[in-house]
């Protein structure tokens, strides 16, 4: 069964491969409910706790010994920042904006099929799924020529091109499987165009959930 945090709260997550603009969009997200007087809580996976810090640099700087270990830390990663976090920031009815979530597990972590990663991301949250998820949808070479100006590039991003290119059509299956909460923005745009797009989106959770 789906578990739901009160019906003043709202949980919000934003996917994509690096690049895709998802972090600069959880910014304007997060202006875009306080300039309405709602209270905001800005979050990560991996690192939106102590231990997740910890594990945010294992996984990315250092990188997982092996692929089980890599996705067990995810979860271990989830499972604290849940509850640490998440949970008490939505039972106190405050609006939560969270940078990856399970949805990333599903797509990066795509050596395991979708059924076991369902049952640990179920194991991890306890059920709770966010009430509306955002794809910023790239191509992959868009992606990589934004990156081209970063200065540091994780251990998972650093990965080959076949593995993002499978990453992206895992997004794809993961957006299929649940388009009534995933919603794909066409983010191949300006900044503006692509808050415009969300911007609607975002009217409408308001709408329907309080
Ligand atoms: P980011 O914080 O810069 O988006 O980077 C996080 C990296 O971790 C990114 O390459 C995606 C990866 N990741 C997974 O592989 N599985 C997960 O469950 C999560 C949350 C992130």
């Amino acid at each position: 069964m789906e578990k739901k945090v009160g019906p003043n709260s709202l949980f919000i997550t934003f996917e994509g491969i690096d690049g895709c603009g998802k972090s600069t969009q959880l910014l304007k997200a997060a202006r875009f409910f306080e300039d309405l007087g709602y209270e905001v809580v800005q979050t990560k996976e991996p690192g939106g706790t102590m231990i997740g810090k910890h594990l945010r640099s294992l996984l990315l700087e250092e990188g997982a010994k092996n692929q089980r270990s890599e996705v067990l830390m995810f979860m271990l990663d989830r499972s604290e920042h849940l509850r640490q976090v998440i949970v008490p920031a939505l039972e106190a009815g405050k609006i939560v904006l969270c940078d990856r979530f399970i949805d990333s597990t599903l797509a990066y972590q795509l050596e395991y099929p979708f059924e076991i990663l369902d049952s640990l991301n179920h194991f991890a949250t306890g059920g709770l799924k966010p009430n509306l998820t955002f794809y910023f949808d790239i191509p992959l070479q868009t992606a990589i020529n934004r990156r081209k100006n970063r200065t540091h590039t994780d251990q998972i991003e650093s990965r080959s091109i076949e593995y993002m290119e499978n990453v992206l059509a895992r997004y794809l299956k993961v957006c299929m499987r649940d388009p009534e909460r995933i919603k794909i923005i066409p983010s191949n745009h300006s900044i503006d165009q692509v808050t415009k797009l969300m911007e609607g989106h975002l009217r409408g959770s308001i709408e329907s959930n309080f």
